[in-house]
């Protein structure tokens, strides 16, 4: 097994040395892979909703789907303590709740084995994350594209387009640090932006859709892989061709049923 990241203080040393690799996952088998490989840091992305289930958005993910994932990422990564850097998503509208509700999602998630939590925005929440910060729960932001607020941004936008906007996102990523964050996710913002947020915050940012010059780049293990049919953003790379395997390899099961060459006598009890 390959350890990479194993804290968050390791994590937030990582700025301006060498970039971070982060993957979004939300399965066991995913972990297992992930254990294996030199993958710096994982994260239970609320994507689960949309990659898992189908659904348009990721607004139907609650924080006991949170857990359930993160549960099932965490002993797929190995041993508590041991496993590498793990961060679960704080569901939509978890962080709106005041702190009791907030604290309560925070230790479902830790509890399932995250060391952490990624929380979207920060206006009306800046709060929230000091509180769960000065109670022990690491808080990672994500600013950009949250996909949580769709529907008030009409869409999944790139954001930050132009200067009014793209300043208030340099606000935002510096009162995320000014709250405690140890990192912050920067979603579909354009690549000069992402660098100007790099360069003026302390802590490291992870880009998704955010050009080359963030300090690290998250990408959802599906959509790496090849998996995810449908549309593809722009900022998606495949970096293998699993899909066609699976396709392959589901079409070799077919024609092996029909023609009784599978099982042989040695795949029989
Ligand atoms: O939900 C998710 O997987 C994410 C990443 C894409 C950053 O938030």
């Amino acid at each position: 097994m390959v350890f990479s990241m194993k804290s968050v203080l390791e994590f937030r040393a990582r700025k301006g040395m060498a970039p971070i690799s982060m993957v979004s996952a939300h399965t066991h088998w995913e972990a297992r892979f992930l254990a294996d490989s030199p993958v710096d840091c994982v994260l239970v992305g609320d994507s689960a909703a949309t990659v898992l289930d189908g659904d348009a958005t990721t607004l139907s993910a609650t924080p006991e789907i949170m857990a359930r994932h993160t549960a099932a990422v965490a002993r797929g990564l190995g041993e508590p303590l041991q496993r590498k850097l793990l961060v679960a998503d704080f569901p939509f509208l978890a962080a709106r709740r005041g702190q009791a509700a907030a604290i309560k999602t925070a230790a479902l998630l830790l509890r399932a084995g995250a060391q952490a939590v990624k929380i979207e925005g920060i206006d009306g929440h800046a709060d929230i994350i000091t509180h769960l910060v000065q109670s022990g729960v690491p808080v990672m932001g994500h600013l950009g594209l949250t996909p949580q607020s769709v529907h008030t941004m009409g869409g999944y936008r790139v954001q930050g387009r132009d200067t009014a906007t793209a300043a208030d996102l340099l606000r935002q990523a510096r009162a995320l640090e000014a709250a405690g964050a140890f990192g912050v996710v920067l979603e579909c913002v354009p690549a000069a932006l992402a660098r100007e947020i790099t360069e003026a915050v302390g802590i490291p940012t992870i880009g998704i859709g955010a050009g080359a010059d963030c300090d690290g780049q998250v990408l959802v293990m599906a959509d790496l892989l090849g998996l995810t049919t449908g549309h593809r953003p722009k900022f998606v790379r495949e970096f293998a061709a699993a899909g066609e395997a699976a396709r392959a390899g589901l079409a070799a099961f077919h024609a092996a049923t029909a023609e009784r060459s599978f099982p042989t006598a040695k795949e029989s009890y």
